[in-house]
């Protein structure tokens, strides 16, 4: 089973990141879980071009259309989520590859809902399948913890690594009863 994580920050020390880290360490055996590194690198969309024709945007979308489910982590920007994710995700509107996709949300805030709400709107637009009771915060907005700070912290690695290897289980069992 494959696993996205998409981190909606390019910050060097962006906390969504870390928590995309943190997913990608704890995830169960039997997980390959991939970090997204195409974000800030895709060009505008514009539905006259061709993904094909962009060797980072066919790497893009063949990494979503590849995986059994995706893990979001994003900042909110003056009550938005960023325009890197936002441009990430309108690539993929013409292809199959978000379709069906099951996706659970990461949150290094637990005040950035408006940017959260709206971007799960435009995701199951999409078709994507929202995992909403494996939804995690941990409220780190303002600190400037290290990745191997977080790691120290049980509490943390618990919830996502549960939340984790539950998203796995439903994957496993919803594309069983799909089969
Ligand atoms: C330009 C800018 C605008 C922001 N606007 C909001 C906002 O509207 N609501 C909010 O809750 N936080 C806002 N924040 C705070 C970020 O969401 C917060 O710093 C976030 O944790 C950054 O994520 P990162 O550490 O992954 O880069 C803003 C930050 C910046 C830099």
């Amino acid at each position: 089973m494959r696993i996205v994580g998409i981190s909606g920050s390019l910050r060097a020390e962006s906390n969504n990141s870390k928590l995309i880290e943190i997913a990608k360490i704890c995830s169960p055996a039997g997980v390959e879980f991939l970090i997204a590194d195409q974000l800030g690198k895709l060009p505008h969309f514009n539905p006259d071009l061709d993904i094909e024709d962009f060797e980072v945007v066919f790497q893009w979308v063949d990494l979503i259309r590849g995986s059994d489910g995706l893990v979001i982590s994003s900042p909110e920007y003056a009550r938005g989520y960023p325009g890197t994710l936002k441009n990430a995700f309108d690539w993929l509107v013409q292809t199959d590859a978000h379709v069906a996709k099951p996706f659970m949300m990461l949150s290094a805030s637990a005040r950035s809902t408006i940017a959260k709400d709206s971007l799960i709107v435009v995701l199951e637009t999409m078709s994507g399948i929202y995992k909403k009771h494996l939804d995690v915060t941990i409220p780190i907005l303002g600190t400037s913890l290290s990745l191997k700070q977080l790691l120290e912290t049980d509490e943390i690695i618990d919830k996502i690594g549960d939340s984790i290897t539950d998203f796995s289980k439903e994957i496993k069992r919803d594309e069983g009863e799909n089969i």
